[in-house]
């Protein structure tokens, strides 16, 4: 179904993002019939251009990002509803002509794409030009503040031209199909519900792990570390969809009210149940400390957590956490363990293992629901584990592996004008404050991170988080 008419305006058109993702993300949903050809999108930014140099950029990055050999009446279709204005963002060049460019009468949508110093600046030229109103709604990316205050800061000067449901704060993990399949899984079965609390999950393990390092935007990385770059947003709201209550109904307040809660419950962390990393050079690659140009950067590339939600119905629980650059395998899971039952009735021999609920994000979406049975055969009661399987290619046909990417769902979210997927100014405040003490602590403290090799599964000391409890990590694999 089209989306209505909209013009985009895209600050920091010339960036890697917009090359990368937004525009590719738009065309895919133009090929898909989702954008109407009556759109606009105007790329703004410092360097001067006109219109077709723009078009001419778009191009290419369509063809490297999408791939080569798209159908070129289509492509020129979309590359007409683009245009291009040179703007100042800190002084008055450009104004007039983007207002001049945004018609009136259409869903008005204003993607910064740039670093979050000029927030304010694009903000308040927007609206003292008059080119943004009540109705327009703002795009803005991670990072969103370095801390509390600095988010703080970044909230009030956006809440100084737009109200709260204007601004859309983007965390890509909540477009992916998987995230929100999380949701439908939980609430639309009877079959789990009733064992989502502490009486019948034994523990849960949120993994994200990643094969490349952070050669190439090392400088950006070194100031941040895995735990401000992953864990405060992206493993955050994976951790609040798994343990939210559910909502009253699937609207943007009732749904991040509840993952606000989650937040809140959080338990500070002891320094025991955190664990840092930074990976060392390895046979195909250089340590991290190359990576970041900072021979003595203390910056952590890897982080595990064992958290604590306080709340009836997690009390007891431990929720394990992990991320790292450089791992063995480039796969992001979600593995809930249940309880063993209460009593066996068969001599297994130990064999019986627990059921497990292992939702997979990437790559090869999917769930699976490890149950035992009877090993086939004249042998005996002899059990064995296997997999209920559901892969999303699979079960969906040709529709589950054309699934749209995470961007192009969330830009389509923005122009409906559906907040469910984007995060609140609160829960961003929320998880800051509960992130700060950690990072606090290590800025202040003189330990290193422990060092890990490349594709391994982290520093031993991760694994241990989870011996000690006598659990184990889920084979990144
Ligand atoms: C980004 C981080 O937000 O997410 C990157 O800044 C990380 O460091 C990326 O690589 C991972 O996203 P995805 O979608 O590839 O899992």
């Amino acid at each position: 179904i089209p989306v209505e008419d909209f013009d985009l305006v895209i600050f920091g058109a010339t960036g890697d993002l917009a090359r990368r993702k937004i525009v590719p993300g738009l065309y895919r949903r133009f090929v898909a019939g989702q954008v109407p050809d009556s759109a606009r999108i105007i790329g703004a930014a410092r360097t001067r251009q006109d219109d077709d140099a723009f078009r001419a950029e778009m191009r290419a990055a369509i063809e490297e990002f999408i791939g080569p050999g798209q159908d070129p009446a289509q492509l020129s279709a979309f590359l007409d509803m683009l245009g291009y204005v040179a703007i100042d963002a800190r002084g008055t060049d450009g104004w007039a002509e983007l207002k001049a460019r945004v018609r009136p009468g259409v869903v008005h949508a204003f993607y910064f794409s740039v670093a979050p110093a000029l927030f304010g600046d694009i903000a308040e030229r927007l609206a003292a030009n008059g080119i943004a109103d009540a109705d327009s709604r703002i795009v803005v990316e991670k990072p969103f503040g370095r801390d509390l205050a600095t988010a703080r800061a970044l909230n009030a000067t956006l809440a100084r031209h737009f109200d709260e449901n204007q601004i859309y704060r983007i965390d890509h993990y909540l477009g992916k199909e998987t995230v929100q399949n999380l949701m439908a899984v939980r609430f639309a079965n009877i079959l789990f519900e009733p064992l989502w609390n502490a009486q019948y999950v034994d523990h849960v393990q949120i993994t994200v792990a990643e094969t490349v390092g952070v050669g190439g935007r090392g400088e950006y990385y070194d100031h941040s570390g895995a735990m401000r770059d992953m864990v405060q947003n992206h493993l955050m709201q994976l951790l609040c969809l798994i343990a939210m209550e559910p909502p009253y109904h699937f609207d943007p307040d009732a749904v991040r009210d509840e993952k606000l809660k989650v937040i809140r419950a959080l338990e500070p962390l002891a320094a025991e149940d955190i664990v840092r990393g930074q990976y060392v050079a390895g046979p195909d690659g250089p340590g991290y400390l190359e990576d970041a140009e900072n021979p003595l950067s203390r910056t952590e590339s890897f982080v595990a957590l064992k958290v604590r939600i306080a709340n009836w119905r997690w009390t007891g629980t431990p929720f394990y956490l992990r991320t790292g650059k450089r791992l063995r395998a480039r796969t992001s899971e979600i593995v809930v363990t249940f309880k063993e039952p209460p009593h066996s009735i068969f001599d297994d021999g130990g064999t019986h293992k627990a059921n497990q609920l292992v939702i997979k994000l990437q790559p090869n979406e999917g769930m699976h629901l490890t149950v035992m049975i009877k090993e086939p055969g004249p042998g005996g009661m002899r059990l064995v584990q296997v997999p209920l399987d559901m892969s999303f290619a699979d079960a969906l046909g040709a529709e589950g592996s054309d699934m749209p990417d995470a961007y192009e769902r969330l830009i389509m979210d923005v122009i409906r004008g559906n907040q469910t997927l984007f995060m609140r100014g609160d829960e961003v405040e929320a998880a800051w404050a509960w992130t700060d003490p950690i990072i606090g602590a290590w800025e202040a403290g003189s330990k290193r991170p422990e060092p890990y090799d490349p594709g391994s599964s982290g520093p031993e000391e991760a694994l241990r988080l989870l011996h000690r409890d006598n659990r184990r990590w889920r084979e990144i694999r």
